[in-house]
C-alpha cells in the first residue's frame, strides 16, 4: 500500500481540524511497519481512511491510497467493500477487545463473520485454523467472551480480522490495555502472521519502545504530519527529528527514576503553526522554524526527516 499526500479534515464551527495533513506512507509486501506518535497526532484517522471509515464531519480532503495499483479512495464505496475491506485490508481497532457480543459463544461470532463475508468452505474448520494461527486452543470456541482473558480476546479478535486472508492488517493500538508480557506476545504473533501467512502489518502505537521489537521501518507522526521515517534501528539509534528524540528520551528505563514527558502539548490542528508544527515545543528551534514549513531531508538509506536543522545550506 502506498499513501500519497493524504489529507483528512474534520469540519467544525471553528474551522477544519487538519487531522492528517499531506502524509506519505508506504507498507511494502511482507513488511511490519510502525506508526508512532502522541495521542491526537492523527494515527487512527489515517487508519480509518484506509478502511474508508471516515464519516462526516470528516472528509478526505486530498491524496491517494494505492493498493495493488488501485486508488482505493477513488472507487465507489460498494466496490471497496466488496473487494477490499476485510478481504484485502483488515483492521484491529483500538477497543476491539470489547467488541465481541457478550451473549454469543466465540464460535458463533466466527461463523457469523465468515457467513457475512461469504466465506466458501467449512466454517468450523476455518475457525479452528484461525484460532490456531493466533495460538488459541480450539476449545475456546465454545466459550463466551467473558470467559477469556484480555489477551485471549485480543488474539481472538485478530483471528476474526484475518478470517478472509487479508494482505494488510492495520493494528491500531491493539495492545494498550494489555500487560507488558501480553503485549510482547502480540508483537511476536504479528511477526508470525507475516512470516507464515504473508500478511503485512501496519502497527500503530504511542509507545516507541514497543516498536524497537518488531518493525522493519517506522514513521513518526506529529500533529497530522509524518516528521521522520526510516529503518527502525536507524530512527531509534540516530533520530533526526527533535520530536523523535523527545519521544525516545521519554521511554522509561530501569535506571531512570522519573520519566520525562515532552513539555508542552500538541498545537491546534485548526490553526496549526505556520512553520514547523513542533516549533512551539522544540528545544533546538531555529528562526526559520516559525516561518516556513520544513522540507524533508534525507539523512541515510531510507531515513529522512522534516526538520530545518538538516538543511545542507543551513547557515
Ligand atoms: N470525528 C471527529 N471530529 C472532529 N475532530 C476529530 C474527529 N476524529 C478525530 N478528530 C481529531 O483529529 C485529531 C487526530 O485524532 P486521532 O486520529 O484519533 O489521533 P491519534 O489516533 O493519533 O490519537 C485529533 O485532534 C482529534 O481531536
Ligand atoms: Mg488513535
Amino acid at each position: 500500500m502506498k499513501i500519497e499526500g493524504l489529507k483528512v479534515y474534520f469540519s467544525t464551527p471553528k474551522g477544519d481540524v487538519r487531522a492528517v495533513d499531506d502524509v506519505d506512507l508506504e507498507v511494502e509486501k511482507g513488511e511490519i511497519i510502525g506508526l508512532v506518535g502522541e495521542s491526537g497526532s492523527g494515527k487512527s484517522t489515517l487508519a480509518l481512511a484506509v478502511m474508508r471509515l471516515i464519516y462526516p464531519p470528516g472528509r478526505i480532503a486530498g491524496g491517494k491510497i494505492l493498493f495493488e495499483g488501485t486508488d482505493i479512495l477513488s472507487i465507489p464505496i460498494n466496490e471497496y467493500v466488496r473487494q477490499f475491506r476485510w478481504k484485502k485490508i483488515a483492521m484491529v481497532f483500538q477497543a476491539s477487545m470489547n467488541s465481541f457480543s457478550p451473549t454469543f459463544k466465540i464460535k458463533d461470532q466466527f461463523f457469523e463473520t465468515l457467513k457475512v463475508h461469504g466465506y466458501e468452505g467449512d466454517y468450523w474448520e476455518r475457525t479452528k485454523e484461525l484460532l490456531s494461527m493466533v495460538n488459541l486452543d480450539p476449545s475456546i470456541a465454545d466459550k463466551y467472551p467473558h470467559e477469556l482473558s484480555g489477551g485471549q480476546k485480543q488474539r481472538a479478535f485478530i483471528a476474526l480480522a484475518i478470517a478472509m486472508k487479508p494482505k494488510l492488517l492495520i493494528a491500531d493500538e491493539p495492545t494498550t490495555a494489555l500487560d507488558v508480557v501480553t503485549q510482547i506476545q502480540m508483537l511476536r504473533l504479528f511477526k508470525r502472521l507475516r512470516d507464515e501467512e504473508g500478511i503485512s502489518v501496519l502497527f500503530i502505537t504511542h509507545d516507541i519502545a514497543l516498536l524497537s521489537m518488531i518493525t522493519d521501518r517506522i514513521y513518526v507522526m506529529y500533529a497530522g504530519k509524518v516528521v521522520e521515517g526510516g529503518n527502525v534501528e536507524d530512527v531509534i539509534k540516530t533520530p533526526a527529528h527533535p520530536y523523535t528524540s523527545a519521544l525516545i528520551s521519554s521511554i522509561p528505563t530501569l535506571d531512570k527514576t522519573s520519566v520525562k514527558g515532552i513539555p508542552g502539548s500538541l498545537p491546534s490542528l485548526i490553526n496549526p503553526p505556520k512553520g514547523c508544527r513542533f516549533e512551539p515545543r522544540c528545544p533546538v528551534k531555529l528562526p526559520v522554524c516559525s516561518e516556513k514549513e520544513p522540507e524533508t531531508f534525507r539523512v541515510g538509506d531510507k531515513h529522512y526527516a522534516a526538520c530545518w536543522r538538516l538543511a545542507p545550506d543551513r547557515a
